[in-house]
This record gives structure tokens, C-alpha cells and sequence, in this order.
């Protein structure tokens, strides 16, 4: 247990695409509440760099870990590495997402699959492999990060759509698999959120769009809940998107 942080101090997380945006943030203030963090992104030079400059935050512990979340065997990888590390696991933050947006008849077929393989498949491959470790632990939580795509569909969005929409079926079952574990599952809907995502350049729209940090803070307010009581679903919205139609 580490000396300082908040209510979350000692716990141990294992959260995918730690290496920017939203994962970024939700990794800071993990390891600022005390949180030990196991860090995850495709590419290993990256994600160690990240770690050792989160390392230097603390109280938390941070380690960085490869993993294409679309591959089951790297999610068993990240889950093995997490536990080596801290001793348990408490919290599993699926963030990791891509968004590829296109009217289905100019979809490319491999695009396709790419968005449904890694904000689908890919959550999935994580929960199958990290619950018999939160089981061990005694419990824990599970935070998705869906999205408002995830209920409101829009041209061009039919694989990001499909796929969100996905999630929040797939996060409302695991939900009510695994609550007698002790192992509370909730989703997040943000609507957008100014990062790199999709494409969009660094900062774009900042000044209506939630930044990452809001989205954070939704996650840990999930994980401070007291254990009776699961919030299962936050949507977290633009408060004014500027004008009418422009971000939710
Ligand atoms: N930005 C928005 O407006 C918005 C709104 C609602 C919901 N969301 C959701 O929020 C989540 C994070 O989005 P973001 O805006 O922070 O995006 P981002 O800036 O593009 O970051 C995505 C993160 O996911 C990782 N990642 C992507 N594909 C991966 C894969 N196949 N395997 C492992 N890691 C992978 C990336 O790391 P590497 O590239 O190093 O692998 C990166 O760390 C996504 O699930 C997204 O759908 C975003």
C-alpha cells in the first residue's frame, strides 16, 4: 500500500491505450490517487516511454506493456505482466478504440473489421482474460469506454456505430455475468472528446469539445462508488457543442 493518494490508494489497474488521449489521462489520475497502473498501446517503444514519464508522477506504480488488444494471446501477455508486477487485480479500464468513419458502400472491408476487432473483440479478449485474475483478487471493476456513438447512429459512422452500440450490449451482459464475483462493470458515453482521435489534429475543437481529463474523472468517480453500489453507465456530453448538430 503506497503513503499517499486518495480512497483508490493501493489498488492495482490494468487500462488499454494508456499512450495518449483519454487512456493518458485516465492513467494519471489513477496513479496520482494512488493507483498502481499497468499501462497497454500497440507499440512497445511508445508505451515504454509513457510509463517511465508517468512513473515519475506517483504515488502509483506504472508499467507499460505491448499489447494489440485485437490478440488474444497479448491480452493474456498484458494480464500476466499486471499481476507479476502489483500482486492483483482490481480494475480493468478498456479504452483502447478506433474510429473509422465512411458510408458502408465506400467502406474498405479490412477497415471495417479493424474497428469492430479492436472496440469489440478486443474488449472482449481483456474481460476473458482479466476476470480469473480480479476473481483471485476478490473483486474489482470493469470501466468501458464506449461512447454517445454507442446509442445515437450517424452517416458514415456504421462500423464505429456498430461497434459502440456493441459494446454497451456486450457491457450490460458482462455486466450481470460477473456481479456475484464482486466485479461491478460499467460503461462510459462521452461525446467528443478533443484528442487525436479518428485523425482529428492535436487540440482540434478544444474549445467546446470535453477534454480527456473529463473523461477521467467520470472513471474515477465509477471506481470511488462504495462496493454496493454500481454505476453502470455514464454519458458525458459537450455542455454547449456550439451549435445546433455539432458534436452531442
Ligand atoms: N475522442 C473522442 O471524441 C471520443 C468520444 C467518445 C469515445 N471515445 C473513445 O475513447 C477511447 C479513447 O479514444 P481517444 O480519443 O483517447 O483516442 P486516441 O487519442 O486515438 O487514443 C487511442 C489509444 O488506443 C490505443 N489503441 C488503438 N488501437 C489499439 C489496438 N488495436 N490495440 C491496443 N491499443 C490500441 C492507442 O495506442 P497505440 O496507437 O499506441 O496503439 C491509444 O493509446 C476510444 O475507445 C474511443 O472510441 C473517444
Amino acid at each position: 500500500m503506497n503513503d499517499s493518494g486518495g480512497p483508490l490508494n493501493g489498488k492495482a489497474a490494468l487500462l488499454t491505450g494508456g499512450t495518449r488521449g483519454i487512456g493518458h489521462a485516465i492513467a494519471r489520475a489513477l496513479i496520482v490517487e494512488g493507483v498502481d497502473v499497468c499501462l497497454t498501446g500497440r507499440t512497445a517503444a511508445r508505451v515504454e516511454r509513457v510509463a517511465s514519464e508517468l512513473s515519475e508522477i506517483g504515488p502509483g506504480r506504472t508499467v507499460g506493456v505491448a499489447c494489440e488488444v485485437s490478440s488474444h494471446d497479448d491480452c493474456r501477455r498484458a494480464v500476466s505482466a499486471a499481476v507479476e508486477a502489483f500482486g492483483r487485480l482490481d480494475y480493468l479500464v478498456n479504452n483502447a478504440g478506433v474510429g473509422i468513419f465512411a458510408p458502408v458502400p465506400e467502406m474498405d472491408p479490412a477497415d471495417f473489421r479493424r474497428v469492430i476487432e479492436t472496440n469489440v473483440i478486443g474488449v472482449f479478449n481483456m474481460c476473458h482474460t482479466a476476470i480469473p485474475a480480479m476473481r483471485r483478487t476478490g473483486g474489482g471493476s470493469i470501466v468501458n469506454i464506449s461512447s454517445l456513438a454507442g446509442t445515437n447512429a450517424f452517416a458514415g459512422g456504421a462500423a464505429y456505430n456498430a461497434s459502440k452500440f456493441g459494446l454497451n450490449g456486450f457491457s450490460e451482459a458482462l455486466m450481470q455475468d460477473v456481479r456475484y464475483d464482486s466485479i461491478r462493470v460499467s460503461y462510459v458515453m462521452p461525446g467528443s472528446v478533443a484528442t487525436e482521435f479518428g485523425g482529428n489534429e492535436p487540440g482540434a475543437g478544444a474549445d467546446w469539445k470535453l477534454l480527456p481529463d473529463d473523461v477521467a474523472e467520470a472513471v474515477l468517480d465509477i471506481l470511488r462508488f462504495p462496493s454496493r453500489a454500481l454505476a453502470s453507465r455514464i454519458e458525458l456530453r459537450p455542455s454547449q457543442p456550439g451549435s445546433p448538430g455539432r458534436g452531442r
